[in-house]
């Protein structure tokens, strides 16, 4: 593209192969993720989106390619390896567990507290806060259970942000939101691109396209078909 600096490259991932029987789902993949921007990833069902990013998130090895972080190499082992790159992703499916609270949700398996005792206290009120730093008029004693699916997914993005992700990935988040949960939703990416995270976001509707995203890169048939800009990111 030529215009944007090569230091704004937080991610990139080159030459990325996956194949599973039968199915050659990615095929020399390039692509290329700069820190600020909301880059949209679209393509027809089956063009290997979900796979390029299961291969970012550590769900499944690449058969061949490199990834690199701020211009380091890096080597995803696993999920929780992906998470200690800085990378979330916010799955199609809703991943939270349904009897526990929002805040038990955001900490689940870093509670605050000593050995065994989980300093309920203060991870409720860690909980709020940022809830509430970022607008959301969610409660974080609430069982998740009882929120609905938009509110899941802003408790999901809560998550992300609380593990300071510098790469964020949501796969079709809009799919079973309100027009007024979208709303909130674009507002929130915004708001984290300004704080230089790069967002990922995999859509098939192209109408969202211009309004939230930075740049498109389309994919077809396991191939990057093309990649052009929509507008420069706001904090660049
Ligand atoms: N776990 C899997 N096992 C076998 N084939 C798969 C698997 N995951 C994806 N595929 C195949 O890989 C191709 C790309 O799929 P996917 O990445 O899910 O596309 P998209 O997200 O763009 O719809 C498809 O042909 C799909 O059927
Ligand atoms: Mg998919």
């Amino acid at each position: 593209m030529g215009d944007f600096l090569d230091k704004d490259i937080l991610l990139e991932m080159k030459n990325i192969h996956k194949s599973f029987p039968g199915v050659y789902a990615l095929n020399a993949v390039d692509f290329k993720l700069r820190a600020g921007e909301v880059h949209a990833l679209i393509g027809e069902n089956g063009a290997g989106k979900s796979t390029l990013i299961k291969v970012l998130g550590g769900i499944y090895p690449a058969d061949q390619g490199e990834i690199f972080i701020n211009g380091k190499k890096v080597e995803i082992k696993g999920v929780k390896s992906a998470q200690d790159n800085g990378i979330s992703i916010i799955h199609q499916e809703l991943v939270l567990v349904p009897h526990m609270t929002v805040a038990e949700n955001i900490f689940l398996g870093r509670e605050p507290g000593r050995g065994k005792f989980v300093d309920q206290s203060k991870m409720h009120d860690d909980a709020q806060e940022l809830l509430d730093a970022h607008g959301m008029k969610i409660h974080a004693r609430t069982l998740v259970g009882k929120l609905t699916i938009a509110q899941q997914q802003m408790v999901e993005i809560v998550k992300a942000i609380s593990y300071r992700s510098k790469i964020l990935v949501m796969d079709e988040p809009t799919s079973s939101l309100s027009e007024k949960e979208v709303r909130f939703l674009f507002k929130t990416m915004r708001a984290l691109a300004e704080k230089g995270v790069g967002i990922i976001y995999i859509s098939h509707k192209m109408s969202e396209l211009e309004e939230v995203c930075n740049r498109v890169t389309v994919m077809r048939d396991g191939l990057r078909n093309s990649c052009f800009r929509v507008k420069p990111p706001m904090s660049l």
